[in-house]
């Protein structure tokens, strides 16, 4: 575990929905109604109360979905974690630059976690898996939005599923 201006980050290989943290981001897709990936074991062990949350998040602010790169907070239902920050990952491309997107999920997440007061969270390599972008490129978006974000959250985790993760993202955050 290192020290960064936003405090504490570890980089671990894991899963995501078992991490003790005060609040784990979620790699959603825009209508919060679950998937795969990260998406479907969040919702799968974390329960029905999650998906309800998520139902009155589009009933109300978010009829039309969440856009890419913004990020809202439901309880984490019968998670380890007290919330989940659900997040939208943009989709890879190679004709169109979407990295401030995929930097955005990242402070977004951080912005709606400093706000609720958590005192960790957890982060998993959003758009790397459905959405195709490059691990080494999108840990090295990761790792600039979370070393320059403005809001500030005392420990910061990365959680990593593929075997070959840990060791692209300590390449690209350096000594954590
Ligand atoms: N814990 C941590 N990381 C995980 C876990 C887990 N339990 N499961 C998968 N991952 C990793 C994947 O290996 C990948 O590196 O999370 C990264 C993101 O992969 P996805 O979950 O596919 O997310 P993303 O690429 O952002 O695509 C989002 O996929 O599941 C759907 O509903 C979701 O439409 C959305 C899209």
């Amino acid at each position: 575990m290192g020290t960064t201006p936003s405090g504490r980050m570890a980089i671990v290989k894991g899963d995501i929905t078992e991490q003790r943290v005060d609040a784990i981001v979620n790699a959603a897709n825009g209508s919060l109604l679950g998937g795969g990936g990260v998406d479907g074991a969040i919702h799968r062990k974390g329960g029905r109360a999650i998906l309800d949350e998520c139902r009155k998040l589009r009933a109300s602010h978010y009829g039309g979905g969440l856009p890419a790169g913004r990020a809202v907070a439901t309880t984490a239902g019968l998670l380890p974690a007290r919330w989940v920050i659900h997040t939208v990952g943009p989709v890879y491309s190679t004709t169109e630059d979407r990295s401030a997107l995929l930097a955005s999920c990242f402070t977004e997440s951080l912005r709606v976690a400093h706000g609720l007061g958590a005192e960790s969270v957890a982060f998993p390599a959003i758009s790397t898996g459905v959405y195709r972008w490059p691990m080494a490129d999108a840990a090295r978006i990761a790792a600039e939005a979370l070393r320059t974000a403005p809001s500030r959250v005392p420990e910061i985790r990365l959680v990593l599923f593929d075997d070959a993760a840990p060791a692209t993202f300590r390449s690209a955050f350096g000594p954590v």
